[in-house]
């Protein structure tokens, strides 16, 4: 199968839109017809009551993706409490199968044109006390996208989070700014050139604030509008 190329899709924080922004990528992808995988190797946090996932962002990386695939490869490991990978573990007593995470992504990469690969938190999660979500991604081989916020304080997080990418060796193909706001304070409209010019990255896209963000089709929409999908899949 014609092989397009695969993203891990990280941030600078837990909570920046990784997963919405995944989705919505996803979404669009899917709709100009490319074969896509999605895939969120660990995830923490309370388990879903109803539906096939335990994982609330397992569940709308798929419905957004509509793949074929089924819960223990889009999500190998799920561990259930609100915590980092580590300290789930260390909590629960047991180790983080990573041979399962990277024998499903070689899966899942032979059997779709494209993968869309949400990380865990930020790049220094750790999942073990000493292999991050960092250390996943250099294995995986894959590049990567980081989702920032404009809002006070980011240019430090996004800049930290890329000197550790340039560290471990890690392609990043640019940023995505998350929750901009046009009307913000000076800090927050001068986020996208201060960051192209701090980390010499491009800026993929600029997304505001979206009032109906959990339908997909809306915030795929924005995302259309405010992301150049050709110069992600050429
Ligand atoms: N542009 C946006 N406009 C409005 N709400 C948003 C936007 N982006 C994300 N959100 C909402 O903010 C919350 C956090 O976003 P999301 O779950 O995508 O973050 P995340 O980085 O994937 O977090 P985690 O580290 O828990 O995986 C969610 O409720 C999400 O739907
Ligand atoms: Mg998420």
């Amino acid at each position: 199968m014609f092989f397009v190329k695969s993203y891990f899709v990280t941030g600078t924080d837990t909570g920046v839109g990784k997963t919405a922004i995944t989705a919505a990528i996803a979404y669009s992808l899917r709709k100009r017809g490319i074969d896509l995988g999605v895939m969120k190797p660990i995830a923490t946090g309370v388990a879903q009551k109803t539906g096939p996932f335990k994982s609330e962002d397992v569940a709308l990386l798929h419905d957004s993706s509509q793949v074929k695939d089924d819960e223990k490869t889009i999500n190998p490991v799920f561990l259930p409490l609100p915590v980092s990978p580590y300290d789930a573990s260390k909590i629960l007593g047991l180790k983080i199968d990573m041979g399962i995470v990277f024998e499903r992504y070689g899966y899942l990469v032979k059997s779709h044109q494209m993968v869309l690969v949400e990380g865990i938190g930020g790049i220094m999660t750790p999942i073990a006390k000493d292999f991050f979500v960092a250390d996943m991604i250099k294995q995986m081989s894959i590049e990567t996208i980081v989702v920032t916020r404009s809002t006070l304080g980011t240019i430090n997080h996004t800049v930290m989070t890329i000197e550790m990418c340039r560290k471990y060796e890690i392609p990043v193909k640019g940023l995505i700014i998350n929750y901009f706001d046009e009307n913000g304070t000076h800090a927050e409209r001068n986020a996208p050139s201060t960051l192209h010019e701090v980390t010499g990255l491009p800026i993929l896209g600029i997304i505001p604030f979206v009032k109906d963000y959990q339908k997909p089709e809306v915030m795929a929409n924005i995302v259309e509008k405010n992301i150049d999908l050709n110069a992600l899949i050429s």
